[in-house]
């Protein structure tokens, strides 16, 4: 199966791209392909049905309309979502076809704080929702993330290590299920 992982700040050190590293790892170790978007292919125009679909937006919509699941790891910025993540998802939600509809997705978040991102990752399930995505139940939540994802291509916490595996699964499981329906 082919698979999106997405997300992280637009910063050189971002744990939540950290966070992505060990999923696209882990996707991939199971035999699957994962197509990446971090750091400067997320840096695009603000949304204005004005002007033209950004080439950058095209790309991640096409990616999506191919993939069976995605990974988003997304930072939680004041409890919700990053501008520059949803910027992203408005502007795909104008490109045919509509890239979310039916498609199984896991939502993960990296903080230094002790919540592990999970308030911020509800308007993520408002908004996937509302564009027909399949959001998994369960999220990954990794709190002190400076800690648990200080060492590169581990995870020093066992809760979130638990977290990511079940949720991983999840995802797979949903994206084998659903991957012919698309
Ligand atoms: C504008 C802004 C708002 C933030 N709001 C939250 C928040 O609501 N909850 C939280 O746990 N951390 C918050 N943080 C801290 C981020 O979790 C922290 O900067 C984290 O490192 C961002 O993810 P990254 O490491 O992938 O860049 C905020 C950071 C910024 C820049």
């Amino acid at each position: 199966m082919e698979f999106v992982v997405l997300g992280g700040s637009l910063r050189a050190g971002s744990w939540n791209r950290r966070l992505m590293d060990l999923a696209a790892d882990r996707i991939t170790a199971q035999g699957h392909a994962v197509t990446r978007f971090e750091g400067e292919a997320l840096d695009m125009a603000l949304i204005n049905m004005d002007r033209p679909i950004p080439p950058g937006a095209e790309a991640i919509a096409a990616a999506l309309v191919k993939a069976q699941g995605a990974f988003i790891a997304s930072p939680e910025y004041n409890l919700g979502i990053p501008a520059h993540l949803k910027n992203i998802v408005d502007w795909t939600s104008r490109i045919q076809p509509q890239p979310w509809k039916g498609l199984p997705v896991l939502l993960a978040c990296a903080t230094p704080g002790a919540f592990g991102g999970h308030r911020g990752l509800m308007p993520w399930r408002t908004t996937l929702s509302a564009l027909g995505a399949f959001v998994c139940p369960s999220v990954v939540g990794v709190p002190h993330a400076d800690k648990a994802l200080a060492e590169a291509g581990r995870m020093r916490d066992e809760r979130s290590e638990q977290a990511l595996e079940a949720g991983l699964a999840m995802l797979l499981r949903l994206a084998a299920a659903l991957g012919t329906v698309r």
